[in-house]
């Protein structure tokens, strides 16, 4: 197992996720945990780009997040879908890219810092939406279709599992 924690600040984003999402498979390489997958991913993510808030929300009841294993300050401890970015993604199933979070309606602050993010929803071997994954940065625009891709990519661990 490799247990270094990769920095891939100022790497080309399509390199660094090629590279990040080895590193996580083979880290999690044997382990059929989502919980242990969820904490070992959001480190990993969180500190290969210094991000301000990395982690997952988990569908615990119908049309309901609850936080899951994060990094960073603070998180809410639960979401409703539809509210704010978490609960859009969770409420249409689909990613959602917010440039400038000023600028969405409803967007739900647990960082006052937090500029912009990315949300992707977290779906298990049955197509089953089992959480979201949620990353914030302290600086506009930091998100865009590279993140979404390798980040999708790295997600995809838990409909494969
Ligand atoms: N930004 C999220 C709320 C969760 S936190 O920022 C940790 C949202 O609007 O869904």
């Amino acid at each position: 197992m490799s247990e270094i924690t990769l920095d891939l600040r100022g790497v080309d984003k399509s390199r660094a996720y090629a590279e990040l999402d080895g590193h996580v498979r083979a880290v999690l390489e044997g382990v059929d945990d989502p919980i242990t997958a969820m904490a070992t991913v959001s480190c990993l993510v969180h500190h290969a780009f210094g991000h301000l808030w990395t982690g997952f929300y988990r569908v615990v009841a119908p049309g309901l997040l609850r936080v899951g294993p994060y990094q960073g300050t603070l998180g809410c401890l639960e979401i409703p879908f539809g509210k704010g970015v978490c609960g859009t993604a969770a409420a249409e199933e689909r990613a959602v890219v917010v440039a400038d979070v000023a600028s969405f309606p409803g967007h739900i602050s647990c960082d006052g810092r937090s500029r912009s993010e990315i949300v992707l929803p977290v779906k298990d071997r049955s197509g089953t939406l089992v959480a979201v994954f949620d990353v914030d940065s302290d600086r506009v625009g930091a998100f865009g279709a590279a993140d979404e891709a390798g980040l999708a990519r790295i997600v995809a661990w838990f409909a494969g599992r």
